[in-house]
């Protein structure tokens, strides 16, 4: 099969174009024929290496976690999909393996595609969907008429976070370039802020989730605009992790306000909860550029300039 594979890590040149074996299944998982896929930052930062250490490099690696295709192969232990089932979702092999022609996963990685999206839109949903749910939910613990801050709204969790904020009920203050103001206006937050005129730190009101999407700020910085209980959430986990030492301590003398992080999961309940939204017309996805299998180093290299509007989807098979 087709596949943008890496032999070694580093710049978006690194990519190259190669046949390489179809996927074998286990018997608890699924073979999907890719649709599309979307970059999230955690491609090109490990296009780079930087979880070389935690990951390995085992070469030719085939980066890519979010997907659309369709099921045309099951596992004995399958028992939510047939095959020709259209899906989306998120893959969990180590490093992904999404750009390419053929992809696998197990059955908690796929939902079914609603119907009333495209398979860009579909490829460009699962990771910053997921994402943006668990965090405000289970880690910024939302409640109906709370506020949340979003610093970095124009991005792909940004964009999906204002709209589940909104969904929940919430206050949305978006903070984003002026660049960005009118793509982030049409998803109506009730407060824009462009960082560019104005530093978030002298916001003249508190807020309970500062949901630091673009990690520019940290927990000690950006307390005093917490209220009592609120939550500073970065989602850079690895980052934020070394620096709980320090956040516990600042902890001790903040009213119950709390620095937390997360690492995404996937989930099918939650899966199903954006389902639902999405076929609702609730939730809609804003794709920023379409690339194709040959141009993923251009791909890439724009990705990671950190200034897309929504998200950039990498098209396969269509
Ligand atoms: N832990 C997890 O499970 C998990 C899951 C998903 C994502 N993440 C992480 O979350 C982060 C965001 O992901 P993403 O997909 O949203 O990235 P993205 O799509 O690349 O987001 C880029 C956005 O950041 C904004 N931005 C850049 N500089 C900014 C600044 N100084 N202040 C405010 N906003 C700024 C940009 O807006 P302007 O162009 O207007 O500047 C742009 O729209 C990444 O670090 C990613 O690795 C973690």
């Amino acid at each position: 099969m087709k596949a943008a594979v890496i032999n070694q890590f580093g710049s978006p040149e690194v990519f190259e174009i190669r046949n390489i074996e179809k996927p074998i299944i286990k018997e608890d998982q699924i073979l999907i024929k890719v649709f599309a896929t979307s970059i999230n930052p955690i491609d090109w930062k490990q296009r780079k290496g930087n979880h070389k250490l935690i990951l390995g490099s085992p070469f030719p690696i085939t980066l890519g976690y979010d997907v659309s295709g369709e099921v045309v192969k099951i596992g004995n232990e399958i028992k939510d999909f047939e095959i020709g089932d259209r899906v989306f979702g998120v893959l969990d092999n180590k490093y992904g393996g999404a750009l390419a022609e053929y992809a696998t996963g197990h059955e908690k990685c796929f939902s079914k595609m609603p119907e009333n999206i495209t398979v860009e839109e579909a490829a460009a949903f699962p990771m910053v969907a997921l994402t943006s749910l668990q965090a405000l939910r289970d880690k910024g613990n939302l409640k109906v008429g709370q506020t949340v801050l979003i610093n970095g709204a124009s991005g792909g969790v940004g964009h999906m976070a204002i709209q589940i904020a909104k969904l929940m009920q919430a206050k949305v203050i978006a903070v984003a370039s002026d660049k960005s103001e009118r793509f982030i206006k049409q998803f109506e937050p009730d407060e824009f802020i462009d960082y560019t005129k104005q530093s978030v730190l002298d916001l003249n009101q508190k807020v309970d989730i500062f949901f630091d999407v673009a990690s520019n700020y940290t927990f000690p910085k950006t307390k005093h605009l917490l209220n009592s209980g609120g939550v500073y959430l970065n989602l850079e986990y690895i980052n934020t992790i070394k620096k709980m030492p320090l956040y516990k301590l600042h902890q001790l003398f903040s009213k119950g306000k709390k620095a937390k992080s997360l690492l995404m999961k996937q989930n099918r309940a939650d899966f199903e909860i954006i389902s639902k939204w999405i076929t609702k017309g609730l939730l809609k996805v804003s794709i920023d550029e379409s690339f194709n299998l040959n141009n993923i180093s251009a791909a890439h290299d724009y990705a990671q300039q950190g200034h897309n509007k929504g998200k950039n989807v990498v098209v396969i098979n269509n």
